[in-house]
């Protein structure tokens, strides 16, 4: 069998990538070692910056995005007792960001995919990749994948980053001593905005998937399991963090899914080696406090097909040899940005009495200030 591109993960990355060459005229083959029904149910992140909603709009899978995304122009940082608006439309007029469920934009990929005719194959198991350096394929259950480029879209676990030699690429990571603990339920969002809170007992975040859908997040300690937490605690610490400003009143409902995240920093450079490309968590992870993974994987997507289109219509690899260097921009600002919005709101157990006022200092700071407001904002709709 063979194809020009192979693609290692159906997670948005590899899918979106799949359906980016298709319309360049490019065939891929998409290898999933998990099921289509797990990865459609996977629950995962859900803003999306304007960047990412413009890529898949503008590649035809934004219809169900569009009608039901929710648009929206700012958030709330909560923190002291008071809630503070961070205002997207007068700080970075014209850019806002829609939320949309990630694994929305899995089913929409998958359909799009299957729509056009697409070679996407699910339970695959025994995923390896060869021949990076020249004559690359992949091999799996027994068969064999010819191809002129690989593309390791398999996330943070995958097998790609592993099969490239070792002390090619250089690791950059940190872990951070706490987790959190997501959770879905069915009621109506509490709030219009999505709302970051701080309080001494630590991070909790409002947001939502539809008008009768919330998501939430508590910070709890990096061992936590879910078994620790039934449904009357979750909500008992949800009321605890998040009714911290008068008049503020949570609404409850039936908890549909649970999980713990770990929060974790993680840069492999290059973001290539040889015929194999890195796109998305394969190549890097950012905590979810910035709302970047998603965001990342598209941008890295969007650089991958250009530089692809180049070498499979005229033969140039200059886009592909400098790809790497065209993503860790981007990357790295994300880095940063996750690290500050992580550092500014949650608690860290050995801070000291000091620590805390810094951090109420610059939660002060950048709630009244333009010019700070404006960095946060900024960064947070997503670079151009
Ligand atoms: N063989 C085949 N597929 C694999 C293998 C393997 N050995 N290992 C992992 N996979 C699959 C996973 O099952 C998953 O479906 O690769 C896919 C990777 O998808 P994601 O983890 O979703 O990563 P990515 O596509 O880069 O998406 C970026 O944004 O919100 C963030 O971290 C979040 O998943 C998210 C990411
Ligand atoms: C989510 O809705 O899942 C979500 C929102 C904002 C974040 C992280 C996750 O920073």
């Amino acid at each position: 069998m063979r194809t020009q591109v192979g693609i290692i993960g159906a997670g948005p990355a590899g899918l979106l990538l799949s359906h980016l060459l298709h319309l360049r005229g490019i065939s891929s083959v998409v290898l999933e070692k998990r099921g289509r029904d797990y990865v459609e149910r996977r629950v995962r992140a859900g803003v999306l910056e304007q960047g990412t909603v413009d890529t898949l709009v503008e590649a035809g899978v934004g219809e169900r995005l569009r009608r039901e995304g929710l648009p929206h122009h700012g958030i709330e940082l909560r923190y002291g007792g008071a809630g503070h608006r961070i205002p997207f439309e007068k700080l970075v007029p014209g850019r806002s960001i829609t939320v949309y469920g990630q694994q929305e934009v899995v089913k929409d990929l998958i359909a799009a995919r299957l729509a056009a005719g697409g070679d996407v194959r699910f339970e695959i198991e025994d995923v390896a990749v060869h021949g990076l350096e020249s004559e690359p394929y992949v091999t799996f259950g027994g068969e064999r994948l010819d191809c002129e480029v690989i593309a390791g879209c398999d996330g943070f676990h995958g097998v790609s980053r592993p099969s490239i030699p070792e002390g090619v690429l250089s690791v950059f990571e940190r872990e951070y001593p706490f987790a959190w603990l997501g959770i879905l339920a069915k009621v109506a969002p509490s709030s219009e905005e999505l709302i970051y809170t701080r309080t001494e007992r630590g991070f909790a975040l409002h947001s939502m998937r539809s008008p009768t859908v919330s998501r939430f997040y508590l910070q709890v300690p990096a061992d936590a399991r879910v078994e620790d937490w039934p449904d009357e605690r979750i909500w008992a610490e949800l009321r605890a963090r998040l009714e911290s400003v008068p008049g503020f009143t949570l609404g409850t409902g039936e908890i549909t899914e649970k999980g713990v995240t770990p929060m974790r920093a993680f840069v492999a450079e290059p973001m290539q080696y040889g015929r194999l490309y890195l796109a998305g968590d394969a190549a890097h992870i950012v905590p979810p406090t910035g709302a970047k993974g998603l965001n990342l994987a598209v941008a890295d997507v969007r650089v991958l097909t250009e530089a692809l289109a180049a070498y499979f219509g005229h033969g140039s690899a200059e886009l592909l040899d400098g790809y790497s260097e065209a993503c860790l921009r981007r990357v790295w600002r994300a880095q940063h940005f996750s690290w500050w919005m992580t550092t500014l709101l949650h608690t860290f157990e050995d801070d000291d009495p000091y620590g805390r006022r810094l951090q109420m200092s610059y939660l002060e700071y950048v709630t009244s200030s333009e010019a700070a407001a404006t960095t946060l904002a900024e960064n947070y709709v997503g670079l151009p």
